[in-house]
């Protein structure tokens, strides 16, 4: 059985590699649609990047729609200094030549969980705006999701869009909250583990190396994004974060984790959007979520390649 996926996403150039590392697997993956997150860039961006993403892959069947244009609560927070101004900056992409759905991200989700109970995981690479309002409107629909994967936080990395605080949580943090504590089963990958897993000069060569349009566009995206994480962190290579939500999906066991409970600041001057991570189960609280602390990259970038090498 496929694994169903609705995908929530701002692209993002390493957004964009977890987008194609999916849909080089159709094997295993069965995508639902895509909803755009406001985010890394503004949501005009990001649904035409998510657009352009189909295009790219030949998927132009796959339906995407646009989500929210701002957080719940907060004026939006974008990282064009990381990926660019149109979020997707590096290669020449297709034009869009796809259009959107005419109906609203919040909409889809809704729908089609309840078309699929039982059956759809959630495949969260960007704040979680939009699932959270889905929550919001549509309640019942937290027993009919299978599960939550997300990129979202950081505790032993700390933060890097604040000293405490990681960006898709921090965009969003009142959405984190809710979504950590509708009862969902949830898998996080957060900071702790996705700076483990460096884009090195030899990876981003064996990316370029493939020779099929898809390989080379990941190359040139993330070829561009690193410039900022590389003089940040002085690293090898910069951390690839997206991918490794449907790493995790296609093989957990290159992961280590605990279920543990994860909370959100909500009010913290300087640690709002942090996730507090009980790592040491000191609390009684709910362990809400399974805590990916550390991956195998190896692994990673071979299933990220052999994905990437099915695609045109
Ligand atoms: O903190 C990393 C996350 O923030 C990634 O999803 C990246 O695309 C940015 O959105």
């Amino acid at each position: 059985m496929k694994r169903k996926l609705i995908i929530l996403t701002d692209p993002g150039q390493d957004q964009a590699a977890a987008i194609l590392m999916i849909l080089g697997r159709p094997d295993v993956f069965d995508v639902l649609g895509l909803v755009a997150t406001a985010g890394n860039i503004h949501l005009d961006y990001t649904l035409e990047n998510c657009l352009k993403l189909m295009v790219l892959a030949g998927r132009p069947d796959i339906p995407v729609f646009a989500g929210c244009p701002q957080p719940l609560m907060r004026p939006l927070v974008i990282a064009d200094h990381v990926h660019g101004p149109t979020g997707l900056d590096g290669p020449t992409l297709p034009a869009p030549v796809v259009r959107p759905q005419d109906g609203h991200g919040v909409d889809f989700i809704v729908d089609t969980v309840r078309a699929h109970p039982g059956e759809v995981t959630i495949c969260a690479l960007s704040p979680l705006t939009n699932l959270a309002m889905a929550l919001r409107k549509a309640p019942d629909i937290a027993d009919k999701i299978v599960e939550v994967v997300a990129m979202l936080g950081a505790y032993f990395e700390v933060g890097n869009i604040t000293p405490s605080a990681e960006f898709n949580c921090y965009v969003d943090p009142e959405a984190a909250d809710i979504v950590l504590n509708a009862g969902i089963k949830t898998t996080l990958l957060p900071l702790d583990v996705t700076h483990k897993m460096l884009s090195t000069p030899a990876r981003l060569e064996a990316m370029r190396a493939l020779g099929n349009r898809c390989g080379v566009a990941t190359a040139e995206m993330l070829e561009f994004s690193q410039a900022f994480d590389l003089h940040k962190y002085g690293w090898e290579g910069a951390p690839l974060h997206g991918p490794c939500v449907p790493a995790f999906m296609l093989t957990p066991e290159i992961f280590s984790g605990r279920q543990i409970n994860v909370s959100v600041e909500l009010t913290g001057r300087v640690t709002l959007g942090m996730t507090v991570a009980d790592w040491w189960q000191i609390t009684d609280l709910p362990r809400n979520a399974f805590w990916v602390r550390d991956g195998d990259p190896v692994a990673y970038y071979d299933l990220l390649l052999e994905a990437l090498g099915k695609l045109p």
